[in-house]
């Protein structure tokens, strides 16, 4: 063969080894009820959770679930699944769909089996919001005895998103019972705790204190005597939105939106927004956050658990891109979908 022949062959060969190195991967798609593994490979395991936006970093807090699930004798009236609690994990993402696990931004205690944080103990749903005023990251909580009885919300804070954080001790706001909470906060600076309350019959939502490490005192209750449990909170062309679920333990219910024209107002219900198969079962999740996506348009992703109560460990993750119409809202069933295609 001619050797500018073979030349030019070796550099075709060349260039076309190199395309394929610098070819940027595929996005991976959200696929609901799979196995989702962060980026060493392993189960992401931050159940109950929801997501902090700070300094082009998305930032996923869960309850970080211990692998043996054992059914708790002492809570006759429901079936009370229960597994230690390993604390809150957080994991850390610039595009939604790739999770690097950060460590425990609040450990769970292994010793001192008096400490509220002792693995015995229920810690779930935990919430981070940024105090611009304080410059600290504040954590919210809800910190349970192991029968679920003393149905309070603790709370922690750090420096660094990450953590670790400090925990500052638990009680029950205004007064009340808080278990299922979420927390908000608004384009002032103003935060709220929504929380279930009075035996999860009435949801509460709370002003905090501008560092928000306290209730304010100042606190309405809503859809009173209509068990809401597992609140997620958004706001949209200044409508705030809930969106929640019944109260039926680890097992799924129908999901429900109410909308208001501010957090304290009153709250109007629009009923359930989710549609598809098994829409009336919200796809054998409950709810746990909503989340706006960053320099997108109109972007909203519905955030559910998908419980696996006698395996809670392996409770899987439904994230759902949410659709509007004017002030409604849907959440149609998609078995998967990518995020880039579905948010311009
Ligand atoms: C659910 C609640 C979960 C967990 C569970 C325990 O109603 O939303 O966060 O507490 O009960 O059975």
């Amino acid at each position: 063969m001619n050797k500018n022949i073979i030349f030019i062959i070796c550099v075709l060969f060349v260039a076309c080894g190199q395309k394929k190195t610098n070819e940027i991967p595929a996005e991976k798609a959200i696929v609901s009820g799979a196995e989702w593994l962060d980026t060493d490979g392993n189960r992401i395991n931050a159940h109950g959770g929801g997501i902090l936006y700070h300094g082009g970093t998305y930032y996923w807090y869960g309850e970080y679930k211990g692998d043996s699930t054992y059914w708790n004798p002492k809570v006759p009236s429901w079936e009370c699944y229960r597994t230690e609690a390993g604390g809150v994990s957080v994991y850390s993402s610039t595009n939604l769909a790739d999770w690097k696990f950060e460590g425990l931004a609040l450990p769970s205690e292994q010793n001192d089996t008096t400490s509220e944080l002792h693995y015995a103990h229920v810690l779930e749903r935990p919430k981070v919001l940024y105090n611009e005023a304080t410059g600290k990251f504040v954590m919210w909580l809800h910190v349970d005895s192991h029968d679920y009885a003393k149905a309070a919300a603790g709370v922690a804070v750090s420096d660094s998103p990450a953590g670790p954080f400090e925990y500052l001790g638990s009680f029950r706001p205004n007064g009340q019972m808080s278990r299922d909470m979420t927390l908000f906060k608004d384009d002032d600076g103003k935060a709220y705790q929504v929380y279930s309350s009075e035996e999860n019959q009435t949801l509460y939502i709370s002003l905090l204190t501008d560092d928000y490490l306290q209730p304010a005192g100042t606190f309405t209750r809503n859809f009173i005597g209509l068990s809401r449990e597992a609140p997620a909170v958004f706001k949209r062309n200044d409508k705030y939105y809930i969106l929640s679920s019944g109260c039926t333990a680890w097992d799924p219910n129908q999901a429900e939106v109410a909308i208001a024209d501010s957090m304290l107002g009153e709250w109007t219900i629009l009923g359930n927004p989710c549609s598809g198969p098994d829409a009336d079962k919200t796809f054998y999740g409950q709810s746990t956050h909503v989340l706006k996506v960053e320099g997108k348009e109109d972007a909203y992703i519905a955030m559910f658990d998908r419980w696996n109560k006698t395996d809670l460990i392996d409770s899987r993750y439904l994230w759902l891109p949410i659709k509007f119409e004017g002030e409604k809202m849907e959440i149609p069933w998609q078995e998967s979908w990518i995020i880039s295609e579905t948010f311009k």
